[in-house]
Order: structure tokens, then C-alpha cells, then sequence
């Protein structure tokens, strides 16, 4: 299945956030594309507040891994922008989060593309577009089933 919208402001993306946040339970697997500022640690921020967080969510650029206690289940929220490879991650020790049957909650992956190998059960990709300051393109896929 696949889904494309467009959102035309931080509210809009905030509803889809939320729409989307009802479609989640542990154990799930995210991977989030697109370009440098397209808007991925803003959806995980608004993912995370409609799951009833209240951490406060960063950019895990240099951290790699950020956690979040949400109402149900923890998110993990990868940003593998400064990694090579999925042999990186692994020495890291990442992968326990990419094992299904180990996975208590969800995961989030900035640059998936960097640590290709690294997941296998992926459950949504979403591709975010930036299409102008405000308006972005969403591409929501459900990846299994
Ligand atoms: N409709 C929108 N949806 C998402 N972000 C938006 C929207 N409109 C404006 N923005 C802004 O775009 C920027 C997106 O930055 P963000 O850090 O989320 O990007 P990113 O994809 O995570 O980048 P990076 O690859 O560097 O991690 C933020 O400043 C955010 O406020
Ligand atoms: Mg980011």
C-alpha cells in the first residue's frame, strides 16, 4: 500500500503525524527518506507527541540513537547520516534493534540508505519532498502484507 500527500504547513504534517502514529504498535520498523531539512526529525517529533511523549525530541545526528518513552512502547530513533556502512552500525551493537523478535518498541532510521543490509523487516518507508519552505510532499509505503 502507498499513500501521497502533500502538506502545506508544520499543522498539516502534524495531522498526518498523527494518522499515522495510530497505525503503530512494537514491534515496527520505520525508515525515513529524503533530503538534508526535508522534514524527518520533524515528523519523528510529531510522531512521538501523538504517541504521548513528553521528551523532548532532537536530532540524533551526533548521539546516532535517541530514545523516547511514548504511552504504549519506547521509540528509537536512529540517525545513521555519519555512518558508512551496516557493518558500522553492527559494530555499534544497532542490529539487536533491527531483530523482530528482540524489538520492544519502534524504530525510526534517518539515511537509511547509509546502513543498507541492516534491516530486513521493515514495516513503513515514508520519502518526504521538500517542495517549499512550508509544503512537503509525503510518500507513505506499508513495506509487508
Ligand atoms: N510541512 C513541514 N513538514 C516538516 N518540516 C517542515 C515543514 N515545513 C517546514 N518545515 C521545516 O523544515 C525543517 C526540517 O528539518 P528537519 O531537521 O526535520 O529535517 P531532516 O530531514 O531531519 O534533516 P536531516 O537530514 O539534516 O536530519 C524544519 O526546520 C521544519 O520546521
Ligand atoms: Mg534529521
Amino acid at each position: 500500500m502507498k499513500v501521497k500527500m502533500e502538506v502545506s504547513s508544520l499543522g498539516q504534517m502534524q495531522e498526518l503525524a498523527k494518522a499515522f502514529a495510530a497505525a503503530l504498535k512494537a514491534p515496527m520498523i520505520v525508515l525515513l527518506k529524503g533530503d538534508l531539512g526535508a522534514g524527518k526529525t520533524t515528523f519523528v517529533k510529531a510522531v512521538a507527541a501523538a504517541l504521548g511523549s513528553k521528551d523532548e525530541v532532537t536530532s540524533p545526528t551526533f548521539a546516532l540513537l535517541n530514545t523516547y518513552q511514548a504511552k504504549n512502547f519506547p521509540i528509537y530513533h536512529f540517525d545513521m547520516y555519519r555512518l558508512e556502512s551496516a557493518e558500522t552500525a553492527r559494530e555499534l551493537g544497532f542490529d539487536e534493534f533491527f531483530d523482530k523478535t528482540r524489538l520492544d518498541g519502534v524504530v525510526f532510521v534517518e539515511w537509511p540508505e547509509n546502513v543498507e543490509g541492516l534491516y530486513q523487516s521493515v514495516d513503513f518507508e515514508v520519502t518526504i519532498q521538500k517542495v517549499d519552505d512550508k509544503k512537503r510532499t509525503f510518500v507513505i509505503s506499508a513495506k509487508k502484507d
